[in-house]
């Protein structure tokens, strides 16, 4: 990373292709949306309950060129008219993530423009301050179907874990349930609709890693889950309204109780939550509902803002290299979830 100390960016295209959406988007000013396209996946990967990395990569291939096309479309923008790049390198598929990393340099290089590396996690963290400013410090949840960690948020580029899940993200979860119950993908969705109407005490299912641990943990609620089945069979017409409030309330509770303990800890009175799980209406039901108790403000993203997307991508970047941050043409692919950009 080199120091560029680049004047204020007025547009500025982000990218992201850390999964299984592929995404451009061009943001003016740091925070007015001009356009943006979100390609989904679902329809791929549906077929296997969950993400193929292999398909992912090549659906990318084939859709990156229409996405930045058509984002460009709706702005009302040629690529000329574009001041910075920035994009998602990290973490994530890395056969994802090189396709966007590799249209970033391009384009960036073809046009003589800057270019700067955005953490996913990071970008997730940043979407909020598309529709409103959060003070610093605040406590950040990133909870998705790649992960389910908090962070201390005490400024641009300064974040420090907290929590992370000790095995599955909570978004896997709801796939890997969603997928057991033949309920269709993405779980998520799936799960919040078969719950409506249900009642969330019906079965006790485990909160797991209790009292002050940080971290998280789903793989023994998803073993739970496959025990009942194996024990009580399915759950029938009858019973699965009861059996998806019951599922998606032991989730919900995990991410309440650890989040709010998190800022309660690390006295903070904000929290910002983010990510495709961020979209659960229990959630964020839930979160604002206890977090007020202790008088700790909640806010989330719209839902659209929640689930990968690079408008996301796009604030973030705007904030790096108004800060002066500019990364060279050897910008690689980072898919660890440790990798911080330098
Ligand atoms: O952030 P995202 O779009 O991609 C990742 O970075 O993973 O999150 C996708 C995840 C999936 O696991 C999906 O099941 C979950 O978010 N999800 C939801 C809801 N909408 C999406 N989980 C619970 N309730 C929802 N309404
Ligand atoms: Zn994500």
């Amino acid at each position: 990373m080199k120091e560029s100390g680049t004047s204020l960016m007025m547009r500025v295209m982000g990218i992201e292709s850390s999964c299984d959406e592929c995404s451009a988007a061009v943001v003016q000013d740091g925070a007015t949306l001009l356009g943006q396209t979100v390609a989904s996946q679902i329809a791929v990967h549906a077929p296997y309950g969950g993400v193929v990395p292999e398909l992912a990569s090549r659906d990318h291939i084939r859709s990156i060129v229409s996405v930045v096309d058509d984002t460009l479309r709706q702005a009302g923008l040629s690529l000329s008219d574009i001041d910075g790049f920035g994009v998602t390198a990290g973490p994530g598929l890395i056969g994802s993530l090189l396709v966007g990393v590799q249209m970033a340099k391009s384009l960036a290089w073809c046009l003589k423009k800057p270019l700067v590396a955005v953490n996913h996690l990071h970008a997730h963290l940043h979407a909020i301050f598309l529709e409103r400013e959060v003070a610093y410090p605040h406590l950040g949840l990133v909870v998705s179907g790649g992960h389910t960690s908090t962070f201390r948020v005490d400024g641009l580029g300064k974040i420090r874990p907290i929590g992370q899940t000790l095995d599955d993200a909570a978004g896997e979860a709801f796939d890997k349930v969603a997928k057991l119950l033949g309920l269709g993908y993405p779980g998520g969705v799936a799960i919040e609709k078969a719950s409506q109407g249900g009642d969330c005490n019906a079965i006790r299912f485990p909160r797991p890693l209790p009292g002050r641990n940080p971290n998280f943990s789903f793989s023994g609620l998803k073993t739970a889950v496959a025990v009942w089945v194996r024990n009580n069979g399915l759950p029938g017409k009858e019973q699965i309204a009861d059996f998806a409030a019951s599922f998606q309330e032991a989730v919900v509770d995990s991410l309440v109780k650890k989040t709010i303990t998190a800022a309660r800890k690390e006295r903070l009175r904000r929290i910002v939550v983010s990510g495709g799980v961020a979209a659960n209406r229990r959630l964020r039901d839930k979160m604002l509902r206890h977090a007020g108790q202790y008088e700790i403000e909640t806010h989330f993203p719209s839902i659209s803002l929640c689930t990968d997307n690079a408008a996301m991508v796009a604030t973030l970047a705007s904030e790096l290299l108004r800060a002066g941050r500019n990364d060279g043409l050897d910008l690689d692919a980072n898919a660890g979830l440790g990798w911080h950009p330098a």
